[in-house]
């Protein structure tokens, strides 16, 4: 009985540092810590003149980052970002 306990705790204890140890899933810190005009700025000049946050309403503006998620090779996060940073331009 009293070994019963002490596995269960030992199992609980291995589930809760795995979990806190595991952050794969989490934004890396150089994303996060970047803005989204600072995206922007970084990546949309690298092939043609960053547009003008303007030019475009907001679903214009999904379409074509969705579009330029592929063509610069952009994480997830950093289109979130970019959109984000182009729609509140607006
Ligand atoms: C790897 C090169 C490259 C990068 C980086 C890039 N673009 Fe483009 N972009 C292009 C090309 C090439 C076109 C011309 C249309 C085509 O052939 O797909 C284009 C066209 C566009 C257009 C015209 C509409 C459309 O969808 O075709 C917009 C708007 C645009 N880019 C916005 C952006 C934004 C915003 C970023 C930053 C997230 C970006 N681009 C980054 C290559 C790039």
């Amino acid at each position: 009985m009293k070994n019963r306990i002490k596995i269960t705790i030992a199992t609980f204890v291995i589930v809760i540092t795995s979990a806190a140890t595991m952050n794969s899933c989490k934004t890396p810190d150089s994303i996060a810590a970047k803005s989204g005009a600072q995206l922007w700025g970084e990546n949309c000049n690298r092939c043609h003149n960053a547009p003008d946050p303007h030019t475009f309403s907001d679903d214009q503006w999904d379409a074509a980052v969705e579009h330029m998620h592929q063509k610069a090779i952009l994480t997830d996060a950093e289109a979130k970002k970019i959109v984000d940073f182009l729609k509140t331009a607006n």
